[in-house]
């Protein structure tokens, strides 16, 4: 009997985000892409929104603008926003829910706070990242939407890690969305548990860290994003907080999340990982394809409203 270990992954580096102003004026954390870093295949974005307490009726929202090429991924952790595009579909998104929209071959859509939402103000704080199908590219475009009950979670046998499974696999748990190229999206968090933070024999067990292990293929290119807290990542046990962006090498086959001994707040990361597809990457602006040609023809077609518009 042999058994096989896995091998841990290593960090090969830790980028920070930088701050920008998306739409009509909405405050982003972007790690990628920058001047620095254009994308980590086959991710070609990820933009946090917020997290922004936003005054009654200051809402700012991102209005009618057209895609092609690549899917948009949006995850909402506290607000509402509305979606609306002109293949006819209407959505509105409430605090853990998830909405994949597949561009293909071309759409236009609207991203706004919701209505009511908007008047009353609130907390606002988002995710969307987007990636690149293939040779999906023109495909017809695609909405689908997962409200909050119905992303699956799990957690360890303490509590001291839970899971949200936006697409793959992870602690038992199976993803309901279902992903044109392999894909993983897990939102995890760690924090020390009831079972480990309770003395023993009368003396507090400080040294208890949560420790999250997930298996990723070597294939798959594997980065974190730190919502909240500090965490240590990888092999080398690397020290990363709110804002950054952990990259790891494809030296093995899992992935390593600690919350620190001294943390004094639970840790919140998504793990966002995917098998690169090593094409060509074109972008101008809200279109992403593999050559300059097919840029001027999304700009031919957007122009002549062969995406069509929301007149809805
Ligand atoms: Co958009």
């Amino acid at each position: 009997m042999t058994t096989q270990t896995r091998t841990i992954r290593t960090v090969a580096g830790i980028i920070n985000s930088v701050q920008t102003l998306e739409g009509e004026g909405m405050l982003v954390r972007r790690p990628f892409p920058k001047s620095t870093f254009s994308d980590f295949d086959p991710f070609l974005l990820l933009d946090e929104l917020g997290p922004i307490d936003v005054e009654p009726g200051r809402a700012k929202g991102a209005p009618d603008h057209p895609h092609r090429g690549f899917e948009t991924v949006s995850y909402i952790l506290e607000g509402r926003l509305e979606h609306k595009d002109s293949q006819g579909h209407a959505g509105k998104l409430n605090s853990g829910d998830v909405q994949w929209m597949t561009a293909g071959s071309g759409v236009v859509h609207s991203e706004m706070p919701e209505r009511e939402f908007a008047n009353l103000g609130g907390r606002l704080h988002g995710l969307q990242w987007l990636n690149l199908p293939r040779h999906d590219k023109m495909i017809k475009p695609r909405y689908q939407e997962i409200p909050a009950q119905q992303i699956s979670t799990a957690q360890n046998f303490d509590g001291s890690v839970s899971v949200k499974v936006i697409a793959g696999e992870a602690l038992g748990a199976s993803a309901v969305i279902k992903t044109g190229t392999p894909i993983m999206y897990l939102h995890f968090t760690l924090q020390r548990s009831a079972m480990s933070a309770a003395t023993r024999n009368g003396r507090a067990i400080r040294e208890a860290v949560a420790i999250a292990v997930q298996p990723v293929p070597k294939e798959y290119n594997a980065f974190i994003y730190v919502l909240d807290g500090e965490g240590l990542f990888g092999a080398g046990e690397e020290r990363a907080g709110d804002g950054q962006m952990v990259i790891f090498a494809q030296d093995g086959e899992e992935v390593v999340i600690k919350n620190s001994a001294d943390a004094e707040s639970p840790l919140y990361v998504l793990l966002i990982a995917g098998v690169p597809l090593n094409e060509p990457v074109v972008r101008y602006g809200p279109f992403v394809i593999n050559t300059e040609a097919e840029i001027v023809q999304a700009i031919d077609d957007y122009r002549n409203e062969r995406m069509g518009s929301i007149d809805f």
